[in-house]
């Protein structure tokens, strides 16, 4: 494993040996074991894009692992003035230990790779969310003890979350169904591959989607660099809403996940999203934990 540009790229034992170190670093911080794994390493953060968990997670990630982070907003960066991407990750090449990137093009990301000599991560692109995901599925073996044969639903736009979704649950065995509106699909590419490597069920019927399912899990209706179509797509997704109507034919004991930020009210209620807080904390403080474990497999 040499760089985190999408989930596809990975192997199952890939993405387990990831989840099983990250619930090792998980273990040690709890109990103030300190692992100062990556003394002295450099990770570069590019944002092209806003966020909260995924900043502050890998910058405290690194610092927790002896390490250090760089913000590099593209705002500060010449890449807002022009400056081939190429060029850019050939110079920061030279300085640092690592990229880690959130934009929109894929492309970019598998661009940096391409011309870069250091590990790139994948913080966000338009198309994929590889490390979100790897919160999710550590989160999800968390309570549920192990994630074959789990059935995982996904009730929203057919974005980023859901590409990620589709492949990281098949990887681990889970059978996955997406229950978005017939034009707001998962990408082509990522349904070709789980048809031949999974079970995934594409509706839009949400109640379909979810019934009997062991985890239920959603995403705003509006992406980042999407603000413009945001009336458009209320109207689309209206009752694509996880509420209590729609979790009582899930499994009794389904849990609730929103890789957030929550938009009360749109994709999920207030009373749904508050009953399962617990839940959707502990996978956003897993980003923490899963994205050292990404850092340690590639920049050790
Ligand atoms: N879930 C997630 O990636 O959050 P941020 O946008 O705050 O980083
Ligand atoms: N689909 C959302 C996920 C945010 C973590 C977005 O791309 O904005």
């Amino acid at each position: 494993m040499k760089h985190l540009l999408k989930l596809g790229d990975l192997t199952p034992d890939e993405v387990f040996s990831i989840l099983n170190l990250a619930d090792q670093l998980k273990y040690e911080r709890k109990n103030h074991i300190e692992h100062p794994l990556l003394k002295g390493k450099k990770l570069g953060m590019i944002f092209q894009k806003s966020s909260t968990r995924t900043r502050v997670s890998f910058e405290a990630g690194m610092i927790e692992l002896g390490g250090s982070a760089l913000f590099l907003s593209d705002r500060d960066l010449q890449i807002g003035r022009g400056e081939p991407i190429k060029d850019t990750i050939r110079v920061l090449s030279r300085y640092l230990d690592g990229i880690m990137i959130r934009t929109f093009k894929q492309s970019d990301v598998e661009e940096l790779a391409a011309y870069g000599s250091i590990p790139i991560i994948n913080g966000l692109t338009d198309y994929c969310h590889p490390c979100q995901v790897l919160a999710d599925l550590m989160t999800i073996r968390e309570y549920k003890g192990s994630l074959k044969g789990l059935k995982l639903c996904f009730i929203g736009d057919g974005n980023n979350m859901a590409n990620s979704l589709i492949v990281g649950g098949i990887k681990t065995g889970m059978e996955v169904a997406i229950g978005c509106p017939d034009s707001y699909r998962p990408a082509e590419d990522v349904v070709e591959w789980a048809k031949k490597n999974g079970t995934l069920t594409i509706t839009s019927d949400i109640m379909k989607a979810a019934e009997g399912a062991d985890v239920v899990y959603t995403d705003v209706w509006a992406s980042m660099g999407q603000e413009s179509e945001k009336a458009e797509r209320e109207k689309v997704f209206k009752k694509y809403c996880v509420d209590s109507k729609l979790m009582a034919v899930a499994k009794m004991d389904a849990m609730v996940l929103h890789c957030l930020p929550a938009h009360r009210g749109e994709e999920i209620t207030e009373e749904v999203f508050e009953s399962h807080a617990e839940e959707i904390f502990d996978e956003a403080e897993n980003r923490l934990h899963a994205q050292k474990a990404v850092l340690v497999k590639l920049l050790k």
